[in-house]
């Protein structure tokens, strides 16, 4: 493999880039833990056959005019939004993904901010470091229980059944979802009942999203959706920050539309130091850190690497995003 060029553009866990060069792959790394300038990806990218990438690389349209050349983008990440899909396979590219490694990192993270939103627990940290923290008070710093509370989960995969399972496990929780197929699977494990997007909306305690970003889901939770909620609720986002508008986030807690917000992806990021969700006493934020256990990256680096060296070895991707791309070509 050695005239195979892959173009490598973050630094990743070693564990890929080790297996790539065991294959005797001519691996080419971007070695600044920045994300790499657009120039410099396109220069790279040129001069490589394959590309292993992260969500900071902007694949659209115009990279892709540019690099048709590329005989298969490997993302590493379950979430590919960064990439024109359709674009891609007009030009006959295969894309790949590293889905299932991350599932139990992302939904921790999820029930964590649920905890965390729901206890207020953020807010009381930053309390303390304010010396702030005067004296036991019976009536203030109240939070809310999640005992037999109803989980609304948007997007009812992998990551939104575990994040379940760790509800109905912890707290007994009742599950209701909505997805734009349903999950006979996950009804049947988990006893959760299909609802209609404003079934979902009306009726859930904790709202968790674990949906991917696209044209139908961008936007989605956006004032007319934190309306329908109850007063009460808690929202939950660990999957990405443009599925919900973050300025009707913020006017429906500031309105008590909604009781509280967990948010591991925030719209735009990163999020300013001055965005008003930092000082709300029911509200989380966390920088985007879902799949960032050692666990995780290493098994997203090795996933990655596997699509690499499986295409080009047995003409095969394990994980791929566009198999039509075999029908187009
Ligand atoms: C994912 O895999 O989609 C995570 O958000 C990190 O990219």
């Amino acid at each position: 493999m050695n005239d195979i060029k892959v173009f490598v553009s973050s630094v990743l866990p070693q564990i890929g880039i080790d297996m790539l060069r065991k294959e005797n792959f001519n691996v080419i790394t971007w070695n600044d833990d920045s994300p790499i300038p657009r120039d410099v990806l396109i220069k790279n990218a040129k001069q490589c056959n394959a590309l292993l990438c992260t969500l900071t690389a902007k694949i659209d349209a115009e990279f892709l005019d540019e690099c048709s050349h590329l005989e298969i983008i490997s993302q590493f990440g379950v979430g590919y939004d960064n990439i024109n899909i359709t674009e891609a396979t007009k030009h006959g590219i295969p894309v790949s993904n590293t889905p299932g490694v991350l599932t139990d990192a992302t939904a921790d993270i999820a029930f964590g901010l649920m905890i965390a939103a729901s206890r207020k627990m953020f807010f009381m940290h930053k309390k303390i470091e304010k010396d702030e923290w005067k004296h036991f008070t019976p009536v203030s710093n109240l939070g809310i229980e999640l005992k037999h509370k109803t989980l609304g989960i948007f997007g009812l995969g992998r990551i939104g059944t575990e994040m379940a399972k760790r509800c109905k496990g912890a707290y007994e929780m009742n599950i209701i979802y909505y997805n734009r197929t349903r999950n006979l699977e996950a009804e049947k494990l988990l006893n959760a009942k299909y609802v209609s997007f404003n079934e979902l909306l009306a009726q859930s305690d904790v709202l968790s999203v674990h949906s991917i970003l696209s044209e139908e889901t961008k936007g989605i939770f956006n004032k007319a959706a934190f309306d329908r909620m109850k007063s009460t609720s808690i929202f939950i986002n660990t999957s990405r920050g443009s599925v919900h508008n973050e300025e009707d986030l913020i006017a429906a807690l500031k309105e008590g539309k909604i009781w509280g917000a967990g948010l591991d992806v925030t719209n735009p990021e990163p999020m300013k130091p001055d965005n008003p969700l930092l000082n709300m006493p029911s509200v989380a934020v966390l920088p985007h850190i879902g799949s960032a256990t050692v666990e995780a990256r290493n098994g997203m680096s090795r996933l990655a690497a596997e699509n690499i060296i499986e295409f080009y070895k047995n003409g095969r991707i394990p994980n791929f995003v566009n198999p039509e791309v075999i029908k187009e070509e």
